[in-house]
């Protein structure tokens, strides 16, 4: 797989990543002996980066990574690791943490969960509204400097907190949304990130699924966070649905996969992004990371976009709970009212 380079600062990792989240939450119950398998088809693929949060299943996702990664060696992965979201034990959310005492007691877990003594890329989940962001990324930074992370990144965060991010300690990656029905970053977030030199993680390229060309309005029956996410309900997935579709002739004509297509684009945005593919069975990776090999012309970029323009798709993101917490879907810094 060929490499790319996150951000001036980051390291160089192979130019898809694999997203773990789905196999232990979120998505419904996942096979646990095939989620090992895809991480091991992916690594053995040429993926290097492997991202998880401490959150996803509390703890059961970085548990799960530490099994899949045994036997290889530890510099051939970059281990991306989330972390603030806090928990209950029902699964609920109970708010953010990322004060300088947090980020500590954090970091301590994760190290010990995945079996390793440092972390390559260490961000807070969310931007947390009681601990300014220079704090935040102060205290990573000084566990840059203990030796137990290796680079800084963030996630969701929006403009103003990225400028104020990088004015602390170099940053090397932005993890967000990014996909053919989620194009926010494009107005403000991206160039910010191209002119401080910060790459991107875009994460739910196939938009959590639904651009994955295997949903359907019967998949809505399935008991996990996508039912109640707005994409995916009533009117909204029916017209989400047909944008699928006008994709779907597109990849046929190419011979390719609804999937492969909705990657290889977010792939043709630039150099400095690398999707994360959030496959949890064997023949999903097969079938996403073919966009790694997938070429799209001029002609079959102009296609996509006539076939999705940009913002076509109906319903937020995510529901109106957790869209209060994103910084990135805020023109204002959060933390302009915290001194
Ligand atoms: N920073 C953040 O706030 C944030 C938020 C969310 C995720 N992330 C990270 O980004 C990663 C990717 O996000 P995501 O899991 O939502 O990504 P995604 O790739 O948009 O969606 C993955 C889901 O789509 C379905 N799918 C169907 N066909 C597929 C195919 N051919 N290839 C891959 N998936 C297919 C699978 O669900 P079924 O098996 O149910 O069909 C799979 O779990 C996560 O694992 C996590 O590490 C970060």
């Amino acid at each position: 797989m060929k490499l790319r380079r996150l951000g001036r600062t980051g390291p160089q990792v192979g130019r898809l990543g694999l997203g773990c989240m789905g196999m232990s939450d979120f998505y419904g119950p996942a096979d646990r002996d095939e989620s090992l398998a895809t991480l091991r088809a992916a690594l053995d693929a040429g993926v290097t980066l492997i991202d998880t949060g401490d959150f996803y299943g509390s703890g059961h996702n970085e548990m799960l990574i530490a099994e899949g990664l045994r036997g290889r060696r530890r510099e051939d992965v970059v281990l991306s690791v989330k972390f603030g979201a806090l928990r209950d034990p029902s699964g609920g959310w109970a708010g953010y943490d990322a004060r300088p005492q947090a980020v500590k007691n954090f970091l301590s877990y994760t190290l010990k969960r995945l079996g390793t003594d440092y972390i390559d890329i260490y961000r807070p989940a969310r931007l947390d509204p009681q601990a300014p962001i220079e704090d935040t990324v102060g205290a990573i930074a000084d566990q840059v400097k203990a030796g137990y992370v290796r680079h800084i990144g963030l996630s969701e965060v929006g403009a103003a907190t990225i400028r104020r991010a990088a004015a602390v300690a170099p940053i090397a990656d932005l993890q967000i949304e990014y996909s053919l029905i989620a194009r926010g970053i494009e107005a403000e977030i991206l160039p910010t990130c191209r002119e401080l030199g910060i790459g991107i993680t875009a994460y739910a390229v196939l938009a959590r699924g639904l651009l994955s060309g295997h949903w359907s309005q019967a998949r809505n029956d399935a008991p996990d966070s996508r039912q109640t996410a707005p994409r995916f309900v009533g009117d909204n997935l029916e017209h989400n649905l047909t944008l699928v579709e006008a994709l779907r002739g597109i990849a046929k004509a190419k011979g390719a996969s609804v999937a492969a297509v909705a990657v290889a684009w977010a792939l043709s945005r630039g150099d400095d992004i690398v999707p994360l593919v959030g496959a949890r069975k064997r023949a999903q990776w097969a079938e996403s990371s073919a966009a790694s090999e997938l070429a799209l012309s001029a002609e079959d970029l102009a296609a996509i976009e006539a076939a999705i323009p940009k913002g076509a798709a109906k319903g937020e993101r995510y529901t109106a709970y957790a869209m209060a917490h994103l910084d990135s879907e805020r023109n204002v810094s959060l933390q302009t009212d915290v001194n």
